[in-house]
């Protein structure tokens, strides 16, 4: 697996202007850890300011719009995020999939809009607590990768996954580490099938409860090159002791 350790936070729908502050710490810091690569994804509303703020971080979208511009009240196009100065957007977060009935199609659209936008995508997947249960996780898992990873000339190149399962995210709960580990090989079985050999470079991050005090652990699992961040990443202090795990 290719590229520096990848440590994302996504804020969700959370972050005013006084949050820029974060941000700012975090980009003063990241100079400390330079083999690591790190990104924030702030409300789309603070993606431009942002941008002027920070300067060694990257800065992302948490989703896009799979068209470029037109009547789609509320939604925001990739060609947008570009000109507001996203690096990379999110497509596929469960939330996205759940609140707003995103299927793996229309996750595949979103990704393959952001690429021609010239924005760096992070790719969700992951099962629910059911499915995991039913011991179809990796089913699930495998069959979201099929149907939406984006297939484009330089696709693999600007792609990372975040294998992030639902009964994890902001729960405090988080799979073992075998159970990440197999996941994680799973995964890169299916990137090969889809890409080849570039399936083989393609960065997966594990997401669901990352910590300050379960970062390192997660991100020695074989495969596992990153971590994309929840509640963790909303101050600068939990964000750079991941930040400082990866490094
Ligand atoms: O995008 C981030 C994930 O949904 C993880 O969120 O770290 O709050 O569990 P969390």
């Amino acid at each position: 697996m290719a590229g520096l350790p990848y440590i994302v936070g996504n804020w969700k729908m959370n972050g005013t202007r006084a949050m820029l502050n974060e941000a700012r710490a975090i980009d003063r810091s990241a100079q400390r850890f330079p083999k690591v690569q790190v990104g924030l994804a702030p409300p789309s509303t603070l993606i431009f300011r942002m941008r002027d703020a920070v300067e060694l971080i990257g800065v992302g979208g948490q989703d896009c719009h799979a068209k470029e511009n037109g009547a789609y009240t509320g939604d925001v196009s990739a060609p947008m995020l570009k000109d507001a100065g996203a690096d990379f957007t999110i497509v596929g977060h469960s939330e996205r999939r759940e609140y707003h009935g995103e299927s793996d199609a229309d996750v595949n659209a979103k990704a393959q809009a952001a690429l021609s936008a010239g924005l760096a995508v992070i790719l969700c997947v992951g099962e629910t607590e059911a499915q995991r249960d039913a011991g179809d996780a990796e089913g699930v898992v495998t069959a979201q990768l099929e149907g939406s990873c984006p297939i484009a000339d330089g696709a693999p190149e600007k792609l990372s996954v975040a294998y992030e399962p639902v009964w994890a995210i902001g729960t405090g709960r988080v799979p073992s580490v075998a159970d990440v580990a197999a996941m994680h090989k799973a995964i890169r079985a299916k990137l090969v099938a889809i890409y080849g050999d570039a399936g083989a470079e393609v960065r997966i991050l594990y997401g669901g409860s990352v910590k300050a005090d379960n970062a390192a652990e997660l991100l020695a699992v074989p495969d596992v090159g990153g971590a994309l961040v929840g509640g963790a990443s909303l101050t600068a202090e939990s964000f750079l002791a991941i930040v400082g795990a990866a490094a």
